[in-house]
């Protein structure tokens, strides 16, 4: 149990971006790379829990032990989600879009003239509130809050907006998207956690530890 400290858990993890079509060839997208998130999903099967890993479209090999959905778009993610339930912890690392084209052409759309047509977007479904408000709610539910400054006070208001057990906030203001490092402040209710900047595998260990942790209280 020292060693496999989430030994009889399912823990689902969202990573990656989503990718939101336009046409048959284009689609809206962002620069998240899902390493984070896959090294989450690598540190909870290390420490002996059931993984589900719900991925958007990334290049990043399936850790060891852990069952993985690739998806596409936000509606997919969502999808996947609901139907990996019953989860003991969520972590959703995913840079879901916040807005995909209110329709998808069928055929590739055409240059035409100078300026394209504006293209009319609609919201996607939050997926962390969703599952917050689920009946089926995870009983530990934890968002990632990427943030440019203040990021302490926007990620308090976030984790009491969205109702969710902890905010791991990272200061995205460097190149944390793509690269191999980050640095996070896990913001729970009553205190911060704030850890210095180290390589994103180590990032996730420490997040796990945290996670068996709590479950074990
Ligand atoms: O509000 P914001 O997008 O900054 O919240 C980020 C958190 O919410 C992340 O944990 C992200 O995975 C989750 N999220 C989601 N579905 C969305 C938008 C964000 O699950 N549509």
């Amino acid at each position: 149990a020292i060693h496999r400290p989430l030994h009889g858990r399912h823990v689902l993890v969202t990573a990656g971006p989503t990718h939101e079509p336009i046409d048959p060839v284009r689609y809206i997208a962002n620069r998240s790379s899902g390493k984070q998130g896959f090294a989450i999903a690598a540190a909870a099967a290390q420490a002996g829990a059931r993984v589900t890993l719900v991925a958007g479209p990334v290049h990043l090999p399936t850790p060891p032990g852990v069952e993985r959905v690739d998806v596409e778009t936000a509606r997919e993610m969502a999808q996947a989600v609901e139907q990996a339930l019953p989860a003991d912890v969520a972590v959703m690392v995913a840079a879901v879009a916040d807005w995909r084209p209110e329709t998808v052409a069928g055929r590739k759309i055409k240059k035409q003239g100078l300026a394209p047509e504006p293209l009319p977007l609609t919201e996607n479904p939050d997926i962390l509130a969703g599952l917050a408000a689920s009946p089926r709610r995870p009983a530990l539910l934890i968002g990632f809050a990427a943030e440019t400054n203040d990021v302490i006070p926007h990620a308090q208001q976030k984790r009491a907006r969205k109702q969710v057990d902890w905010i791991i906030a990272n200061d995205v203001s460097g190149d944390v998207m793509g690269g191999d490092a980050n640095a996070v402040q896990i913001v729970r209710e009553n205190d911060v956690v704030s850890l210095p900047e180290m390589p994103k595998d180590d990032v996730a260990r420490v997040i796990v530890e945290r996670i068996a942790d709590a479950l074990a209280r």
